[in-house]
């Protein structure tokens, strides 16, 4: 937002078809000069710009990259575009998680100006690993996923779409570092957010399709599931000016769920 409080600049939110893509955009209305709506299929929401873009696209990136120069100064990205376990394979789900998200980070980061900021979505399952050891090799792997031959490599080595979904979150908090470093200098801030089991399609879906999601909810503190809204409340706090001085960090929004399953069973 301007000085002045008049909304400014443009504000693309992908995944905005529905689920926390369509309620970041909501939130986020107040303060977009121009909304883009990206999605598989354009949305068609009102007053906001339809964009189809399959995020791990090269060439759908770079055109959506170029549409928002077109439009206006560049103010904010939030990523929520993405595939769960029991939606594709391994190997699509790297490309469609991790790869599109440097993709995007990539061909932003020309656009980006004093005060544009991103957000992109990474999952609690990210943390869940690390609870039991993350595997090192693993996570050099998927530190560089626009490497030649990064998707053959990744999809021989892990071949299980759960881990490859938890390791693919974990590139993209790679990646969203590594952007914080490039975006810095010229004012940019890059974070991302990591929601606990929320309630939209994929979350209904994965809750349904894999027993461990019933187990990781009755170890949630907060013994609940999350809803859209309060994903983009984080949302909305971290592309604002409250959040200036917060960058290359992610954010566990899961209502205490990696803190319930670290502890021990009993309490
Ligand atoms: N729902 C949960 O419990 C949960 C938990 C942790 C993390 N997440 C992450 O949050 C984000 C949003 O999830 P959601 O629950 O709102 O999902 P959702 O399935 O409700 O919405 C995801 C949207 O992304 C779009 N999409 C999928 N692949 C795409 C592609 N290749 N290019 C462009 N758009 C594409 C879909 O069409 C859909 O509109 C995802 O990145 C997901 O991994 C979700």
């Amino acid at each position: 937002m301007s000085a002045t409080g008049a909304a400014d600049g443009v504000v693309v939110v992908t995944g905005a078809a529905q689920g926390m893509g369509r309620a970041c955009l909501e939130r986020l209305r107040p303060v977009a000069g121009h909304l883009v709506a990206v999605d598989l299929d354009a949305p068609a929401i009102d007053g906001a710009h339809g964009f189809a873009c399959d995020v791990s696209d090269p060439g759908a990136v770079a055109r959506l990259a170029a549409e928002v120069a077109r439009l206006g100064p560049f103010r904010a990205l939030v990523h929520a575009a993405g595939i769960s376990p029991t939606m594709g394979d391994p190997r699509r789900i790297l490309a469609v998680d991790l790869v599109g998200t440097r993709l995007l980070l990539d061909a932003f980061e020309p656009l980006v100006t004093e005060g544009s900021s991103a957000v992109c979505f990474a999952s609690s399952a990210a943390h869940q690993v690390a609870l039991a050891g993350a595997d090192p090799d693993l996570d050099a792997l998927v530190e560089d996923p626009l490497a030649d031959g990064f998707l053959d490599r990744a999809s021989a080595r892990i071949t299980d779409s759960g881990l490859a979904y938890a390791y693919a979150k974990r590139g993209v908090i790679r990646a969203v570092a590594r952007a914080a470093v490039a975006w810095g200098p010229r004012g940019g801030r890059v974070n991302s957010v990591s929601p606990g089991i929320v309630e939209t399609a994929m979350g209904r879906r994965e809750l349904a399709a894999q027993p461990v999601m019933q187990v990781i909810l009755d170890r949630t503190p907060l013994r609940r599931t999350g809803r859209p809204e309060e994903i983009a409340a984080v949302v909305a706090f971290l592309v604002s000016e409250d959040a200036s001085f917060v960058s290359g960090t992610d954010v566990l929004a899961d209502g205490g769920s990696v803190a319930g399953l670290r502890a021990p069973a009993s309490s």
